[in-house]
């Protein structure tokens, strides 16, 4: 297969579709790093601007219409848009509310309550992104420990957060770099990482710097780093070194908070973790995310006390907006009160992408896998990612194959799958993405026709 010679391809077909998005890129260019604001999305040859999104689909400044399996990074359980959110948003902005006030607002102890009964902990502080929800509950643990380590998992993803920009997707003989500039020095050798599932690593860990360790981070379900659920005995050990260690569990819901049920993978694997991150979904599409847990640890954010034993983790200008806190209510209940159909329904979607995307890539003599396979508790879920093999593996399992290049095509998959799928009307991210409530079966199948042209192009190009 010559990569190179089908890129080239696939660009011109790009460009030839997309010439007011160019425009609008070249513009976009000169004021903004890249034409935009998030590098994620500013994909190559150029990202498509101005979208009108609703439901499963995306239609952009050129007219072209994609059925959308990014959806939001992943928050849009409901699809773009749902009505029921921009109802209740309407309904506010139309009695005069809806903008900050800088007031405590009823609503949140709402959305505090919702939380906090479908996945557990005591208190609640929210606040506008994953990213500084992470960094909160790290200095929340370093206060309540008063220890300077901080232990994570290689391919753990916990947003833009100082604390935990080591060991996500650089690989050099397996996930351990720094992967930033501009941190303070030391921050290298505070930071730990240790193996997804691994249950030796993670003892030899505790064991060798147990006394040091503030918190162990980790994700129940892996996002970025690959789609994978961390086991259960894994977090139970996870746990338990934790408790005899004096140090705090922290589980990153971002990705699996009311992803596959209306609560966390937490509460599906009957663990409870010290402090827990919520972002994404709690808001419904609207900037909100979370740290919730235990009272004596939460307590180190409240008022009052020696100002070098207490957390700045005071709240900032758009903490609990009201606009994203009565969003995050309307979408949760909805969520809970659907729990039963809606997500066993994008889970068997899911399911049956995988196998399809697996079967017609076998079919045509390729070794392409899929991740967010489910395990004895979570049956199926609604997250696919796709990995294009150079070796003979049976099973993705871990963010180490997942970004060694040795292992995984990612420009096959990133920028030649991509654009591939966009050229037949699919947005995909890590290979597929998430499948939601607004997806149909005949969509679902449509993009599995579309990997099946895909496929066969390429393996006749070989
Ligand atoms: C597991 C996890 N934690 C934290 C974050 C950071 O969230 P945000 O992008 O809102 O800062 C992300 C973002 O994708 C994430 O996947």
């Amino acid at each position: 297969m010559d990569k190179k010679t089908i890129l080239e391809g696939l660009i011109k077909v790009y460009r030839e579709k997309h010439p007011k998005s160019e425009m609008h890129f070249n513009e976009a260019r000169q004021y903004q790093v890249r034409g935009g604001s998030h590098n994620l999305r500013l994909f190559e040859p150029f990202p498509f601007y101005d979208v009108h999104c609703k439901g499963s689909k995306v239609i952009d400044a050129d007219g072209n219409t994609y059925v959308d399996f990014w959806q939001g990074h992943f928050t849009n359980i409901l699809g773009h848009n749902p009505k029921i959110v921009l109802d209740a948003l309407i309904d506010y902005f139309q009695k005069g509310l809806g903008l900050t006030t800088g007031f405590p607002g009823l609503a949140q102890k709402e959305l505090a309550e919702i939380i906090l009964k479908r996945v557990g902990g005591d208190r609640i502080r929210f606040t506008t992104s994953g990213a500084l929800a992470t960094m909160y509950s790290i200095m929340l643990a370093k206060a309540f420990t008063k220890r300077d380590l901080v232990l994570k998992v290689g391919g753990g993803w916990h947003g833009s957060n100082p604390y935990v920009l080591k060991g996500i997707s650089s690989y050099d003989q397996g996930l351990n770099q720094t992967e930033s500039a501009g941190l303070p020095l030391e921050m290298d050798s505070q930071i730990l990482v240790t193996a997804l599932n691994d249950l030796d690593s993670l003892r030899e860990k505790f064991r060798e710097f147990g006394e040091r360790i503030a918190c162990f981070i980790v994700e129940p379900f892996v996002g970025a780093g690959g789609f994978l659920f961390s086991d259960k005995a894994y977090l139970r050990e996870a746990r338990e070194l934790t408790r005899q260690h004096d140090s705090v569990l922290i589980f990153d819901e971002v990705v699996s908070g009311f992803r596959f049920h209306a609560g966390g993978v937490q509460s599906l694997y009957g663990i409870s973790p010290d402090l827990t991150i919520f972002g994404k979904a709690i808001g419904g599409g609207m900037p909100v995310s979370a740290v919730a847990g235990r009272e004596e640890i939460m307590e180190f954010c409240s008022p009052g006390g020696s100002p070098l034993e207490k957390v700045k983790f005071e709240g900032g200008t758009f903490s609990a907006h009201p606009a994203s806190i009565l969003a995050g209510i309307t979408f949760l209940n909805y969520l809970v009160e659907h729990e039963e159909e809606l997500y066993p329904k994008i889970g068997q979607l899911g399911a049956k992408v995988r196998q399809g995307i697996e079967e017609i890539f076998s079919s045509h003599g390729m070794n392409v896998k899929c991740t967010g396979y489910g395990n004895s508790i979570v049956e199926n879920s609604s997250a696919v990612g796709v990995h294009f093999l150079k070796q003979d593996i049976e099973k993705i399992t871990s963010p180490e194959q997942v970004w060694n290049p040795e292992i995984c095509d990612f420009e096959l998959r990133e920028k030649i799958f991509k654009l591939a799928m966009l050229n037949e009307g699919f947005n995909i991210f890590h290979g597929y993405g998430s499948i939601s409530a607004a997806h149909s079966e005949g969509e679902i199948q449509a993009s599995l026709e579309a990997v099946e042209r895909i496929a066969k192009s390429w393996s006749g190009s070989k």
